[in-house]
């Protein structure tokens, strides 16, 4: 395992990222609503992000992905591929993924989006499992370990009697989409990598409402879906750990 420490000229790059990643999560709330195709909100996407902020949008061509974003809905858990016969209705989740490139940094962050008139434990689930990110958000500063913020996170979400997804999980992000460490979403306190200023890296729960297991699917070999299908929710920043605690490089104007 290799940890890219980033000096303080390279966080200042991965700032611009970050920002750049959120501000796509802003422009697209707007579209998200019952009619729209996960297909339409990709395009939206590529054009903001290729267009208007001169970045690159990380997932296109990554390992064979097809599209710009993940648009993952209802027990879709991550990684789904935006299409134009994928069209929300009043009721359903979903979260958006967004990751650019921007002068050789990536920024990675996604949120959840309740369409038109979502149930009471489709939010609740949604509240949680953000509330999930900012404990271990929290629980990021130098000192603390890697196995504090997965353990926050599993207290919380189990707590709540939802399950932990635990085949994907955060990871340092640089240069590189997916850099060292791993960053799991459960864990006992005190244990893993101990966390130094400089280190960048994703916190992104994923909590099932039922069952923790998830399939992948053998047909494109991207979407990853609840085992029982039951609903999924998933909310990702990007944070650098500073000496006196840690910055959430992709937060957006509305969680100020
Ligand atoms: N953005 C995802 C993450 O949080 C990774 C997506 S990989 C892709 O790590 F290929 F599906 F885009
Ligand atoms: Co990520
Ligand atoms: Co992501």
């Amino acid at each position: 395992m290799e940890i890219h420490l980033k000096s303080p000229a390279e966080i200042d790059k991965m700032r611009a990222a970050g920002r750049l990643a959120a501000k796509v999560l802003e422009m697209i709330g707007e579209h998200v609503r019952p009619g729209v195709s996960t297909g339409e909100l990709d395009r939206i996407c590529h054009r903001h992000i290729v267009g208007e902020q001169g970045a690159i949008p990380a997932p296109l061509n990554y390992k064979g992905f097809p599209k710009s974003i993940c648009t993952s809905v209802n027990h879709v858990v991550c990684h789904g591929i935006p299409s134009d016969g994928k069209i929300l209705k009043s009721g359903d989740i979903i979260n958006i993924d967004i990751t650019v490139i921007k002068d050789g940094y990536h920024g990675d962050t996604s949120k959840m989006f309740l369409v038109g008139k979502a149930k009471e434990h489709a939010r609740r689930l949604v509240r949680v499992t953000r509330e999930c990110l900012f404990k271990g958000i929290e629980a990021a500063r130098p000192g603390n370990r890697l196995g504090d913020i997965g353990h926050v996170i599993q207290q919380h979400g189990e707590a709540n009697h939802y399950g932990i997804v635990r085949e994907y999980c955060g990871h340092g992000i640089g240069r590189g989409f997916h850099e060292d460490p791993q960053v799991l979403h459960y864990g006992a306190p005190g244990t893993g990598v101990e966390l130094r200023p400089g280190m960048t890296f994703t916190i992104e729960p994923m909590l099932n409402a039922g069952t923790r297991h998830t399939r992948l699917s053998s047909k494109d070999g991207w979407t990853v879906t609840t085992r029982d299908r039951r609903l999924s929710a998933q909310w990702e920043h990007t944070i650098a750990i500073l000496d006196d605690g840690c910055e959430v490089l992709t937060l957006r104007d509305e969680e100020r």
